[in-house]
């Protein structure tokens, strides 16, 4: 997608200190502040050698790029002080790499962290610099998702080896320096009584008085019938939900199953392999409109919609209005070095094409993360396990009055990792205001 936003000031400032220096950069800032709006412009305008990489299949193809481990052919796993193997192919690409771009940062771990920067140094022989001299870019927000915990041997590693299993306890950053920037202006929200409600939950600073005002809006009416998606902690309660209302629905069913080429690695398919439809179903589209218009595009990744045609054509009618819906093609990138043009190619190694829509009653928390949604149904089922859950779900939402609880929040819904108040109080940020501040 090429973006068609203008960079706000604060936002330009960020794209000229990543492009102008070679300084390791991290960009940081409350949902909806325009990271990945300025991650994308930096995929487009930059003259450097970049290479887009994110811990996640699913964030990777929505910025375009390839997982951090299948970019460094990293195993599955603790890397530690293991022996990195590395071919000729991944060799020749990072050595030809100006800057590393890393999306959504909060999820890799320290050890993940360590592992690139040990591989950086050893293809480009500078075993005395980090990264190899590599400059690298760090997006994410870490009030939001957290590194997986894995399993027990994994958790005792972390605890002997880190401070913790966050990217800024990695053992590199005790010899490279991270220029941090919090970009300020939230543009998802407009109201600031809603943004400061947002900031306090983020915190952990929710009062007896927003947590009123969030209940008695969100939890003191009945819920929508139609229109509204579910964010839910856990898949099998989002599957039930979306299963329920598809099986709700009169009329038959049509299955449109996905043309898969190439490898895709298996797991990280970026839509249903199978795809069961009704009319009348509630859909959410996966990708931006490709075809834009003097009006703008028809949808954009999280509109929701609701199917009105599956005879011949797909048909999904968007604020009253309906638009035939072509089938999609998701393509899985990996880096390559060309040696006659001295370019870093990105080419495409797999294809997956599917309808660009998935049943939208519900989805989960997990995998609203990026979106915006203009009313949604949040559902926080009998507990809230991670941190940063409770921020994720309550900051899709563009406006107050479009949030609805299925149950009202508790005090214990809100859970703010210590580890990252520690990093953030500790950090000196070049934008915004100052830890805790910010209104
Ligand atoms: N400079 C800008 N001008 C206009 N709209 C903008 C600008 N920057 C971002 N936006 C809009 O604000 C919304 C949120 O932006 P974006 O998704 O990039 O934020 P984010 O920081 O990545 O949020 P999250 O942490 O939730 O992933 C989007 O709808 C985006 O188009
Ligand atoms: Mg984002």
């Amino acid at each position: 997608m090429v973006p068609d936003v203008t960079l706000t000031p604060e936002q330009a400032a960020v794209f000229h200190a990543i492009e102008h220096t070679r300084d390791h950069v991290f960009v940081t800032g409350r949902a909806g502040t325009g990271k990945s709006t300025l991650l994308n412009h930096l995929n487009w305008n930059t003259q450097k050698q970049i290479v887009i990489c994110a811990p996640t299949g699913v964030a990777a193809l929505n910025v375009g790029g390839q997982t951090i481990h299948s970019l460094f052919r990293l195993p599955i796993g603790l890397i530690a002080d293991h022996r990195i193997e590395q071919n000729d192919a991944v060799r020749k690409i990072l050595n030809a790499t100006d800057t590393l771009v890393i999306d959504e940062v909060s999820m890799v771990n320290a050890d993940l962290m360590d592992a690139m920067d040990r591989s950086l140094r050893q293809a480009r022989q500078r075993a005395a610099e980090p990264f190899g001299g590599v400059q690298v870019v760090l997006f994410g927000d870490p009030y939001q998702l957290a590194p997986v915990p894995g399993d027990g041997d994994e958790r005792r590693y972390f605890a002997d080896t880190y401070p913790s299993m966050w990217f800024f306890d990695a053992n590199v950053w005790r010899e490279a320096s991270l220029r941090i920037f919090e970009l300020g202006e939230v543009h998802r929200q407009h109201d600031d009584t809603f943004k400061h409600m947002l900031n306090a939950v983020r915190f952990g600073q929710v009062t007896a008085e927003i947590a009123g005002v969030l209940n008695s809006t969100g939890a003191r009416r009945p819920l929508p019938e139609q229109g509204a998606i579910t964010l839910a902690t856990r898949n099998d309660a989002v599957n039930r939900i979306n299963r329920a209302q598809l099986q709700r629905l009169p009329g038959r069913s049509l299955t449109n199953a996905a043309d898969v080429a190439g490898d895709f690695g298996g797991r990280a398919y970026p839509a249903d392999e199978r795809l069961e439809l009704k009319v009348g179903a509630q859909v959410m589209f996966l990708r931006n409109d490709t075809m834009v218009r003097g009006e703008g595009p028809r949808w954009v990744n999280g509109t929701i919609g609701t199917v009105t045609s599956l005879d011949k054509v797909v048909r999904v009618e968007v604020d009253g209005v309906q638009h035939e819906v072509e089938p999609a093609t998701w393509e899985k990138y990996k880096y390559s070095w060309d040696p006659v043009s001295k370019k870093l190619e990105r080419e495409v190694v797999a294809e997956f094409s599917q309808f660009p829509l998935r049943l939208a009653w519900a989805v989960t928390i997990h995998k609203s993360q990026g979106a915006s949604y203009d009313s949604a149904i949040v559902d926080l089922g009998s507990r809230v396990f991670s941190p940063g859950q409770t921020y994720v779900a309550l900051s899709r939402l563009t406006s107050l009055e479009g949030l609805y609880l299925a149950r009202p929040l508790r005090p214990n819904d809100i859970i703010v990792d210590a580890n990252v108040e520690r990093f953030m109080a500790g950090a000196v940020r070049e934008l915004g205001a100052p830890a805790g501040t910010q209104a």
